[in-house]
């Protein structure tokens, strides 16, 4: 299996906002990165319309071509959102309006369960060809718990890499938290559950995760890729991160 590269674009967004108008333009940025390789497309359209606007969702939605993943907290909005458009993958946070950016996974607790059961058990309605993911983080998981997700509906988890990326300097954590993952990884695979990963994943740290687990669908890159674009260009990145997840 190779593992797909879903290009999360928020920080073209954020650039273009800081200044108004429509420079970068997110658009043709899109279809570049389609051209150049890009396996799918990710967005994260917050309420405070930082980066990623609900306009920018339904204009990205209109050219896509590859597969395109909605990123959010489930509420009224993003649900909405989802229903309309119909992208390939839904994939949820359990994070505030507010944060800076999603820090934390969905803890797996019967309350966020039946929360969870129901928001998939909406999606799927509205949209039964959309994936649902949900964003977790590994430690205190038990294979119980992702069966009891699994048994909600969703289809994947995506492992929450942050913490890994934090500590990937230092071998003794960098080993912990890949076995970590690892566990999580192979008792999801048991489940049914697919896995995707993202978060601070960038061409040095993803070989790892990739060599551990290599049965990875699909990991979302928007920082680091972003920020290698500025010195190679979308083509030259795009085959970087293509090289480091065929480690
Ligand atoms: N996955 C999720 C759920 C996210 O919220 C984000 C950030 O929007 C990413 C992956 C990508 O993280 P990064 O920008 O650090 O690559």
């Amino acid at each position: 299996m190779t593992t797909k590269l879903s290009v999360n674009v928020n920080k073209i967004a954020t650039l273009r906002n800081a200044r108004g108008g429509n420079v970068p333009d997110l658009l043709e940025c899109v279809q570049f990165l389609e051209e150049c390789g890009a396996e799918g497309i990710t967005v994260h359209p917050r309420p405070d319309e930082r980066h990623i606007t609900k306009k920018d969702v339904y204009d990205i939605a209109e050219i896509i071509s590859v597969e395109f993943n909605i990123e959010g907290y489930p509420d009224e909005r993003y649900l909405d959102i989802i229903a309309d458009i119909q992208p390939a993958q839904a994939t949820l946070v359990p994070d505030p309006p507010h944060v800076i950016t999603s820090n934390a996974g969905w803890k797996l607790h019967t309350e966020n369960l039946l929360h969870l059961e129901k928001v998939v058990h909406q999606i799927k309605q509205n949209s039964p060809k959309t994936r649902v993911s949900v964003f977790i983080y590994p430690e205190d998981v038990t294979e119980t718990d992702l069966r009891n997700l699994k048994n909600t509906g969703t289809d994947r988890i995506e492992l929450y890499t942050g913490p890994y990326a934090e500590h990937y300097e230092n071998t003794e954590k960098r080993i912990h938290f890949l076995n970590l993952y690892k566990i999580t990884a192979l008792q999801g695979k048991n489940v049914g559950l697919g896995i995707n990963a993202g978060h601070d994943l960038n061409l040095d740290n993803l070989p790892d995760i990739i060599r551990t687990i290599p049965f990875t669908e699909e990991v979302s890159i928007g920082q680091a890729f972003i920020a290698d674009s500025l010195f190679f260009g979308f083509e030259e990145t795009i085959l970087r991160y293509k090289l480091a997840l065929r480690p």
